[in-house]
């Protein structure tokens, strides 16, 4: 392990206040005081979390074409959780400290304090408490009991729901994949560790439908499948590694279950789920809506209830992930340290910053004009006041890859200075060939660092 690969809260400090100071991520209703755990994602933040779910989507979709998405409703008809054991079984243990009345998860308590049944400020703690994390709310203007809706603790259901639309619809066979990114809430005993865990969050989820047979290939092969694409997203791999589900861990639905884990400037904690639903829902389905989910293989005649490999990431969790693992504090010379995010090019939220050395002598208007092309093709930023050192810097702490400098040279052979975050090398390129360097760059782009 890298020495960096270490837990280290003051880090998590940093990041937080990286981001609220440089607008990636802020309280929610601030002015208002906030509103506990729930955050907004401001300019550099959302770009940030589009450009993760982008990664993911085109790993999905785009490079298997055994994979189609899909976008379900948030709010689904209420048999949908009876069916999947969600009204009966989606439930933490919570236990109260008696004396500061603070709430835990029984589950994330050390065992000594469970065995003791002491709070981790020593005091005695409730009898543990079932809570249903699903959130629930009426549609419509008449509060009954036949209005209730849940809001969905995960996007899963919507794809298993919509299988039989999708085989009539599409031109997939099994094996085949559904993906879907979308909100998912869950009202949450603890919520902690900023965007970590949260009540409101969005995952990515795929749904792969195969022969009850193939189930442990498949499984295996989605194990594989999503641990190589965190290197593909330049993450540092000694920060991930697979941590397998016991017997009494597994989730209502679950034959087998892998977590990924990232290792967090907190400690080691699950970024994403990998399951074996077996037919579980499809069964289910089809008992609480009397409807057929199974599927025919008409090269056969075989008549059969697929199982369901799942992979299921949280993308706001991938955010502080991604975040958590560019960021770094660099010493480049005695006093003098600069903050950098090494996001892989295609993450960062803006790709190349345009700057004229001086405003004056019309290096303004064309180093203008120079970023108006790169617009094009590339996410840009125009900046023209400070110092130039300064502006690369102010670049460093949010992730930018290129800044392209346009000064008195440009205006005689046309070429600018390209400086590279990582490296902070610079060189002098032609105009002309500006476009075509920085995506050759993106596309060999290599980690460095930590
Ligand atoms: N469909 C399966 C499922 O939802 P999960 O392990 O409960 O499985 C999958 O959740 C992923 O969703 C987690 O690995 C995590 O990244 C994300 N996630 C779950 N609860 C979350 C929360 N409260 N806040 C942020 N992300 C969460």
């Amino acid at each position: 392990m890298s020495e960096q690969a270490t837990v280290n809260p003051q880090t998590m400090d940093n990041i937080v206040s990286l981001c609220k100071r440089r607008g990636f991520v802020f309280g929610s209703s601030d002015i208002y005081g906030g509103l506990a755990s729930a955050w907004d994602y401001g300019p550099l933040g959302v770009e940030l979390k589009n450009r993760i779910q982008r990664f993911w989507w085109r790993e999905m979709t785009q490079l298997h074409d055994d994979i189609v998405g899909l976008d379900a409703a948030i709010m689904m008809h209420p048999r949908v959780w009876e069916a999947s054991g969600h009204v009966e079984s989606f439930a933490d243990l919570m236990v109260e400290d008696t004396v500061t009345n603070e709430r835990f998860r029984w589950d994330h308590l050390p065992q000594e304090n469970r065995a003791k049944k002491v709070s981790p400020a020593g005091n005695p703690l409730s009898e543990p408490k079932e809570f249903n994390l699903m959130f629930k709310t009426h549609l419509g203007p008449v509060q009954e009991s036949s209005s209730v809706v849940y809001l969905r603790p995960e996007t899963a259901q919507g794809i298993y729901v919509n299988y039989k639309n999708v085989v009539q619809t599409s031109r997939v066979r099994i094996p085949f994949g559904i993906a879907q990114v979308g909100k998912a809430f869950r009202n949450e005993i603890v919520t902690k560790n900023f965007i970590f865990r949260t009540c409101e969050f969005e995952q990515m989820e795929m749904q792969f439908f195969v022969h009850p047979s193939e189930d442990e290939k498949w499984f295996e092969y989605w194990k594989q499948q999503r641990i190589e694409s965190y290197r593909r997203m330049g993450i540092n791999m000694d920060r991930i590694r697979f941590q397998q589900h016991g017997p009494d861990e597994l989730a209502h639905y679950a034959k087998d279950a892998f977590d990924i884990q990232f290792l967090f400037p907190f400690g080691w904690q699950e970024l994403e789920g990998i399951h074996n639903r077996t037919d579980f829902d499809l069964r289910r389905h089809s008992e609480y809506s009397g409807k057929d989910l199974s599927y025919l293989e008409d090269t056969t005649g075989e008549r059969y209830l697929p199982y369901i490999i799942e992979t299921s990431a949280g993308l706001t969790r991938s955010v502080l992930m991604v975040l958590s693992d560019a960021w770094e504090e660099e010493t480049i010379a005695e006093g003098d340290v600069r903050t950098v995010l090494r996001f892989h090019p295609e993450l960062a939220p803006i790709t190349v910053g345009v700057f004229p050395l001086v405003k004056k002598d019309g290096l303004a208007e064309l180093a203008r004009n120079i970023e108006r092309e790169l617009r094009q093709d590339f996410a840009t930023f125009y900046d023209q006041g400070g110092a130039i050192g300064r502006r690369y810097r102010r670049q460093d702490e949010i992730g930018t890859p290129f800044c392209v400098t346009i000064d008195y040279e440009t205006k005689e052979n046309n070429t600018v200075t390209l400086r590279l975050r990582d490296s902070m090398e610079q060189v002098r390129i032609p105009i002309a060939e500006l476009s075509a360097r920085i995506r050759q760059s993106i596309k060999e782009y290599q980690r460095v660092g930590a």
